[in-house]
C-alpha cells in the first residue's frame, strides 16, 4: 500500500488538558518545570519539541526549522494540568517531598499554582504496588465501577478547565510483573474481566481503558503492561487514539541505546554488561519490591538483545552476560547513580573494558519527555494516527510494536524515525542521507 505524504491535521485550538497518573517526582517536576518555563524563568532542556530542529530539504537549502514551528504543537501557554495520586498532597507538597527541584529558586515562586493541583482520587490497589500505601482512593465494588468513574473524572476535567482536548500520561509506580492472558485478547473478555475482579487487571489498565472509551490518547511511562494487550490496541485502533509505552527511556538505559550500537556498528565484541543503580526516591523504594522490580527488569534486559541481534552475530554477540540491579538507597534521593561495567572485546578477541558513571537526575531527565510525548500524542491525535505510535520509540525503554515487528532500540534509529515522521506529516521529503547528488552532479 503507497504511503500518502501528508496529512491534514486539525489545527492546536484552545487549550490541550494533561491528565497525569501519578503525583510524585516526574509528574510534579514536570509540572513545575513547564510553569516555569511559561513565566520566562526557565530553559525547557531536554526536550526536542521545544529546543530541536528539523532539517529540510537538501543541505544546500539550509532549511532547518525549530520543530514546534514546523508542526503545529500545542503551545505550553495552553496546557492545563491534574492529577490522580493516592498520596494526597497537592502538587506543591508533592514536589517539597520529592526533593528533586530546589525549594526556593523553583518552588516558592509557583507555589499558588502548584498547591492549585489537588490529586483526584486514585483507582489504587496495593496489590500492585506493595510499597505504597494510599488514602485517597476510588471507592467500587468492581474494577469496572472504577473505570466508570476514572471516565466521570475525564469528562468533568474537560468541562471544568475549559479543555478541548485531554492526554493521559502514565507516570504512576510501577507494578507487579503481569504477562498477557486470555482477559487481555479481546475488549468482551477485558471488560468481562473488570466486572469479575480479575487479577489479571491492573488498575493501570483500567486508566488506559477509560481513556479510549473517552477518546483521549494513552501514554505509559512506566514498565507495566498497561496498554501493551490486544484488547486495548485494537480498541486504539477502532477509536482512532493513539496509544503508546512502556517505561520512560532517560538515565542508564538511554546511554545503552546509545553505546551498544556503536559496538555494533564497528563490530567490536561483548563478552558482558553490568549495570548497576543506587537510588532513593519513592521510585527506588517501589522498586525495591522484588515483584516491581522483575517488571521494570524486563524493560531494562530487553534492549541490548534487540539492538546485538545474537543470533546474526554469534561469534560477537552469542556469549553476552548481561545483568542489572537496581539498589534502593535512601541518600541519594533523586539523585541517581548509574554504573555500568562494560566488557568488549576487538581484533582477534583482545579484551577492553569501558566504565560508565552517571551521576544522573531522574526526573530531570524524565519531565522533558512527558512534555514531548504530551504534544507529541496531541498531535497525533489531531493528524488521525491511531494505535501504537512507533514513531515515539525515541522516548520508551521497552517500545510498544505491532505484532511481528521487533522493537527498534537504537537511539540514532529512533529519532531519524521520529523526524522523518514529522517530515512525512507535514509533505516533506524523507531524509536518507545517501547524499550522492552533491557529489554526482551529472
Ligand atoms: N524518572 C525516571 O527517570 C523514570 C524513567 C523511567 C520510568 N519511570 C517511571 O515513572 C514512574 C514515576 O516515577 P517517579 O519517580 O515520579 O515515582 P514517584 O514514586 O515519585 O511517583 C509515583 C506516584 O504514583 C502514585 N501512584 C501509584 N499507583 C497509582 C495509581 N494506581 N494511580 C495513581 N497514582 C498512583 C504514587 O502514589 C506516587 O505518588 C515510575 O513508575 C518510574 O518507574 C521514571
Amino acid at each position: 500500500m503507497a504511503v500518502e505524504a501528508g496529512r491534514d491535521i486539525a489545527p492546536a485550538k484552545g487549550k490541550l488538558g494533561v491528565m497525569l497518573v501519578g503525583l510524585g517526582a516526574v509528574s510534579t517536576t514536570f509540572i513545575a518545570g513547564v510553569e516555569t518555563v511559561r513565566r520566562g524563568r526557565g530553559v525547557p532542556i531536554g526536550s526536542l519539541s521545544q529546543m530541536g530542529t528539523i532539517r529540510l530539504g537538501k543541505r544546500t537549502e539550509k532549511r532547518s526549522p525549530k520543530i514546534k514551528e514546523f508542526v503545529p504543537l500545542a503551545d505550553l501557554k495552553d496546557l492545563v494540568f491534574t492529577a490522580w495520586d493516592p498520596i494526597p498532597d497537592d502538587a506543591y507538597t508533592a514536589a517539597v517531598k520529592a526533593g528533586v527541584l530546589d525549594r526556593h529558586e523553583h518552588l516558592e515562586p509557583i507555589k499558588d499554582f502548584l498547591q492549585g493541583i489537588k490529586p483526584l482520587p486514585a483507582a489504587f490497589d496495593q496489590y500492585y504496588v506493595k510499597r505504597l500505601q494510599g488514602t485517597n482512593v476510588k471507592r467500587g465494588k468492581t474494577k469496572r465501577e472504577l473505570a466508570e468513574q476514572l471516565r466521570e473524572d475525564i469528562r468533568s476535567f474537560k468541562k471544568t478547565a475549559g479543555v478541548s482536548r485531554v492526554v493521559i500520561v502514565w507516570c504512576a509506580s510501577t507494578e507487579v510483573f503481569i504477562t498477557p492472558g486470555p482477559v487481555h485478547q479481546s475488549l468482551a473478555a477485558f471488560e468481562k474481566a473488570m466486572e469479575q475482579n480479575d487479577p489479571a487487571i491492573a488498575p493501570s489498565m483500567l486508566y488506559a481503558y477509560a481513556a479510549l472509551m473517552e477518546n483521549v490518547p494513552f501514554a505509559n511511562g512506566a514498565p507495566n503492561l498497561t496498554v501493551d494487550v490486544p484488547a486495548l490496541e485494537r480498541l486504539a485502533e477502532e477509536r482512532k487514539l493513539p496509544i503508546g509505552g512502556k517505561d520512560f527511556k532517560t538515565g542508564q538505559t538511554m546511554m545503552k541505546t546509545v553505546l551498544a550500537p556503536a559496538f555494533k556498528a564497528r563490530m567490536l565484541g561483548l563478552a558482558g554488561w553490568y549495570s548497576t543503580n543506587i537510588l532513593g526516591n519513592r521510585d527506588g523504594e517501589v522498586l525495591d519490591d522484588p515483584e516491581s522490580f522483575k517488571t521494570k527488569e524486563e524493560s531494562k534486559l530487553g534492549v541490548l538483545e534487540y539492538i546485538l541481534q545474537p543470533d546474526q552475530y554469534p561469534e560477537l554477540y552469542g556469549n553476552v552476560f548481561h545483568k542489572v540491579r537496581i539498589n534502593y538507597y535512601p541518600p541519594r534521593g533523586d539523585n541517581k547513580e548509574g554504573w555500568d561495567n562494560i566488557d568488549i572485546f576487538g581484533w582477534l578477541g583482545y579484551p577492553m573494558q569501558i566504565k560508565v558513571d552517571f551521576l544522573c537526575r531522574d526526573s530531570i531527565l524524565a519531565a522533558p519527555i512527558v512534555l514531548d510525548l504530551a504534544l507529541f500524542f496531541d498531535l497525533a491525535q489531531r493528524a488521525r494516527l491511531s494505535g501504537i505510535q512507533e514513531w515515539l520509540s525515541f522516548y520508551f525503554k521497552s517500545p510498544q510494536t505491532a505484532p511481528g515487528l521487533y522493537p527498534e532500540h537504537d537511539l540514532f534509529i529512533q529519532q531519524t524515525k521520529l523526524k522523518n515522521t514529522l517530515r512525512w506529516l507535514m509533505g516533506e521529503d524523507q531524509i536518507t542521507h545517501l547524499g550522492i547528488e552533491y557529489y554526482e552532479k551529472a
